[in-house]
């Protein structure tokens, strides 16, 4: 017997008031309906759909390649967004459909195979997950008769007082013999607060054949606000810091540390407060990272310290030093060894191995060879006001302090600029380059400014 699989994300997402729909909006760098859609995978279904509606093709844009989806072009609820999907399901009697709503980012696929297992090995038509409420407000309840057998499941707004006392919610989480739901779906009608066609109604259809299972409530935690978005992320936020400590990596603070699930850290690693890391970032054996860190796509490798920097796009070889306060933008390559310390940007830039940049410096549009020595200050004046200039720095080269290198320019191996030098013109292998006019003195010169001036204010005081 075949197993589907119904992700319902086509509604607004109202509560969110924001123009992104609720299932993109990210939790740990990720749209939730990503993280739906993992436990919806580790059940290994024989097919999927995601019904989609409100910003259908931008919902569509983040799904996995070759995920089919149905178009629910008017959301009238949670009934006829399911007849939709079904209709794009190649069913047959006996299968199970499993639905699950796009906005439960904590579902796992432990669960939902529970599910599907007790449709299967019960001769239930449907099952339903529910759980204790702490806060059963805004949820349809669970209604039970004397026996406690199940009779309905009734929305929050369509409920009475005594119903309204429930504690024990609907997740929204089903499995359903396929064919029941096809038989039912058709039939659902919107004689309700709402006028919507309702899914619960499918378990009502059927309530002696209906069974109720149980969830943790934390897992089913739908979210319809911002406040609920922050409180779910902050659950998988924990459990991924837990994850990563158990693998190995130092996390000093896990309440003040933010890894993005796309990011892999090696074990042996270090965290320490205030670090960041998003996107497709990973950080190698051995590596150090923070205090006060943000380091976004982009490879760190082993044994690297990185600290008080912004670092984006950048590809970073092993034993680097970055920081304090450095900024490394897209495209830097720093090859093993090499150092961008104290106030150093880098756009575009290749530092080599062993190259080091240590104060106070701006490299856009440079390639650096190997062991070069960037002196403090100096700057790659890469930008004439229309395009970008290339600077070519060799092997072995000595920039001294607070050198412009007007691009394009080229400085050949082993050469050496002069402190505070502006090098508009290439420079040859092993030579010097030197671009400021003569120091001259005049003998005794400062004894007699320092005499005038003291007899100026002398004169001021007196008079
Ligand atoms: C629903 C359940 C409620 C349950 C709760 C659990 C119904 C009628 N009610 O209420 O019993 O306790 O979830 O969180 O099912 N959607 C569509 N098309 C539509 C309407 C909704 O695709 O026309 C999708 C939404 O994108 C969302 C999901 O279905 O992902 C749930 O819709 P929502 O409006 O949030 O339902 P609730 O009122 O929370
Ligand atoms: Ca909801």
């Amino acid at each position: 017997m075949a197993r589907h699989v119904l992700v319902l994300a086509a509604g607004q997402g109202t509560r969110m008031k924001s123009d992104l729909p609720k299932v993109l909006h990210p939790v740990l760098g990720r749209p939730m309906v990503r993280w739906v859609l993992d436990a919806v995978d580790a059940l290994e279904p024989d097919s999927t759909v995601v019904v989609v509606g409100h910003g259908a093709e931008q919902v569509a844009d983040v799904l996995p390649q070759g995920t089919v989806t149905a178009v629910q072009h008017e959301q009238k609820g949670t009934g006829h967004a399911t007849l939709i999907g079904l209709g794009a399901i190649d069913w047959s009697p006996g299968d199970a459909v499993v639905v699950v709503y796009g906005d439960v980012p904590l579902l796992t696929g432990a669960t939902l195979a529970a599910t599907v297992e007790t449709l299967e090995t019960s001769d239930s038509l449907a099952v339903v997950l529910a759980a204790e409420a702490p806060d059963p407000s805004g949820y349809g309840r669970v209604v039970r008769d004397s026996s406690g057998d199940f009779v309905k499941i009734v929305e929050h707004k369509d409920a009475s007082d005594t119903e309204l006392a429930i504690a024990e919610v609907n997740s929204g989480i089903y499995a359903f013999d396929a064919e029941h739901l096809a038989d039912t779906l058709p039939k659902l009608g919107t004689g309700n607060v709402q006028g919507e066609y309702y899914l619960p109604d499918v378990c009502n259809a059927a309530p002696g054949r209906t069974v109720v299972a149980h969830i943790a409530y934390e897992e089913m935690s739908g979210v319809n606000t911002h406040a609920e978005l922050a409180a779910v992320s902050e659950i998988r936020r924990a459990r991924l810091l837990d994850d990563l400590m158990r693998s190995g990596v130092a996390i000093e603070d896990p309440t003040a540390t933010y890894v993005e699930s796309t990011v892999s850290v090696a074990a042996g690693a270090r965290l320490l407060p205030g670090t960041h890391l998003r996107g497709a970032t990973t950080i190698g054996a051995g590596s150090e990272i923070g205090p006060d860190t943000t380091i976004a796509d982009s490879a760190v490798g082993e044994g690297c310290h990185v600290w008080y920097a912004v670092v984006r796009g950048a590809d970073i070889g092993d034993a680097v030093e970055v920081g304090p306060y450095a900024s490394l933008r897209p495209g830097s390559v720093l090859r093993a060894g090499a150092k961008a310390g104290t106030f150093v940007e880098t756009k575009n830039t290749i530092v080599g191995e062993g190259s080091k940049v240590p104060h106070l410096s701006y490299l856009g549009d440079a390639t650096l060879g190997t062991g070069v020595n960037i002196g403090a200050g100096t700057i790659t004046c890469n930008y004439d006001g229309v395009d970008k200039h290339p600077t070519v720095i060799g092997d072995d080269v000595f920039i001294g302090s607070d050198t412009m290198l007007v691009a394009p320019v080229e400085i050949g191996d082993r050469a050496v600029t002069g402190a505070g030098s502006t090098i508009t013109k290439d420079v040859d292998d092993g030579s010097l380059a030197v671009e400021r006019s003569n120091q001259r003195q005049v003998p005794g010169y400062g004894d007699k400014l320092r005499e005038r001036k003291v007899a100026k204010r002398r004169a001021k005081e007196d008079g």
